[in-house]
């Protein structure tokens, strides 16, 4: 069969109390053991202490043991040695130091929640009272971990780790960048992009609609208005809505919502996306920042002084 969806990341952090509020406040729900749990499933995201901020490691959900085999003999075609222990698979991807983890696991399904009504020409969707957004009084929690972003110094590498070796799909590629990768029916759940360090770039976090993403974000940056980085916005890449916002170790952390979904291989055509394209359709213009974090010359020093 096949890979079927991103079940969970760990990132390294130094200040592991301080972000795990922050994921908590973003609407992750803490579950014991430095987990953090999303609504639709479950534990999706572990916090751990690191010296700097990285991801740690990355769980994939494999329909059977074959799928297992394929990806040890992919990895093994890469020069790289897998750990295979009875229904889970173990690998180190060489350039970021990241450990993936294929486990043979159930696929996972959410429940249909039902299409928000909005009005347009001609068509009343919604008569007689306000937008549901509007009328929301619940904190936004995420459905569900819907993609990690990682910069590599060789994105080439990067990305046969996962493509060649683990059986990710490319979705669209960056053109000389990077490429998104799915490894289940959503546009991406792993984006890898060339940088001068490797580093996590960003976690995406899958809300209701778009209402949700700008309540989400809001929510978070009341108060604390030093937290926001970009958005809103819709990317043209996987066709989301967006918003990113800053966690206190400096990983970014998105809301979306209205994600491309591939189905059938045979009916996506992946494109080469060149300039603004790669980056989104509509929205601000991006902040420096967005591309090149603050604390990238730290990091960058951080890894000539360990290595
Ligand atoms: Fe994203």
């Amino acid at each position: 069969m096949s890979l079927h969806g991103l079940l969970s990341v760990t990132i390294g952090v130094p200040n592991v109390e301080e972000t795990a509020a922050y994921y908590a406040e973003f609407g992750l729900a803490p579950a014991g053991d430095g987990w953090l749990a999303t609504r639709d499933a479950g534990k999706q995201l572990r916090i751990l202490p690191a010296p700097t901020r990285r991801l740690l490691e990355l769980r994939v959900g494999a329909d059977d043991p074959d799928d297992l085999a394929r990806a040890a003999a992919g990895l093994a075609r890469l020069g790289i040695s897998p750990e295979l222990r009875g229904t889970s698979l173990a690998a180190t991807e060489p350039v970021t130091g990241v450990r993936a983890i294929l486990d043979v696991a159930p696929r996972a399904s959410q429940d249909t929640v039902p299409a928000t009504p909005y009005n347009g020409p001609g068509r009343l969707d919604r008569q007689g009272h306000r937008a549901p957004g509007l009328v929301r009084t619940d904190r936004v929690r995420p459905r569900k971990l819907g993609h990690a972003v990682l910069g590599s110094t060789d994105h080439q590498a990067t990305m046969a780790f996962f493509t060649d070796g683990l059986g990710f799909k490319i979705s669209d590629r960056i053109k000389g960048v990077g490429a998104f990768l799915r490894c289940s029916t959503d546009h991406h759940n792993v984006l890898v992009l060339g940088a001068p360090v490797s580093f996590l770039h960003h976690t995406s976090w899958q809300v209701d609609d778009v209402d949700d993403v700008g309540r989400g974000a809001c929510a978070m940056l009341e108060g604390r208005p030093e937290r926001h980085v970009w958005g809103l916005g819709r990317h043209y890449a996987g066709s989301n809505f967006f918003w990113y916002l800053k966690d206190p170790a400096g990983n970014f952390s998105e809301y979306y919502s209205d994600m491309d979904c591939i189905i059938d291989d045979q009916l996506w055509t992946p494109e080469d996306l060149e300039g603004a394209r790669g980056l989104f359709s509509w929205g601000p213009p991006p902040p420096p920042s967005f591309l090149h974090p603050e604390d990238l010359a730290a990091m960058m020093t951080g890894a000539h002084s360990a290595g």
